[in-house]
């Protein structure tokens, strides 16, 4: 099983960027902690993390057919793009939508998620965890079809 986590713009700068929001940890931790729980699970997991959104879109683009599996947090282009939306249901691959801090309590213009649209799932609110929960539900949910 191959799974392509997807990181958006400002996420590199965690550990820096409002910590009280996003908390001290390093975007670098945040790899060590997918890549132990790869490891763990036996899966095969990728880490892309970009600040413009047509490298987003290209990269979903170029999982067609290669990953079995997506797990994004689009960050600020959560809210803005459609084309990260149409990419996502382009290619019609298993997505599940990440964002560390609890985006509905935050402002109004956090409220609507476009990439949303295209997961079957979404974690807000739980910090790093998400990811490892994303991950495990994608698993599970492709276990599943498989069978
Ligand atoms: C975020 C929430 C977004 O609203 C924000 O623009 C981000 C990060 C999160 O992970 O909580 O950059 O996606």
């Amino acid at each position: 099983m191959r799974i392509l986590v997807i990181n958006g713009p400002n996420l590199n700068l965690l550990g820096l960027r409002e910590p009280d929001i996003y908390g001290s940890q390093d975007y670098a931790a945040l790899c060590g902690l997918l890549r132990r729980t790869a490891q763990q699970d036996g899966i095969e997991l990728s880490i892309f993390q970009s600040n413009h959104e047509g490298d987003i879109v290209d990269e979903i683009q170029k999982a067609y057919g290669v990953c079995d599996g997506i797990v994004i947090n689009p960050a600020a282009y959560t809210h803005t793009s459609v084309a990260i939306l149409d990419a996502l249901k382009a290619v019609a691959i298993p997505a599940v939508e990440v964002h560390i801090s609890d985006v509905s309590s935050r402002e109004p213009f956090r409220q609507i998620s476009y990439a949303g649209m295209a997961c079957i799932k979404t974690y807000a609110g739980l910090g790093f965890d998400g990811y490892v929960q994303a991950v495990r539900y994608l698993e599970k949910y492709l276990n599943e079809k498989k069978n």
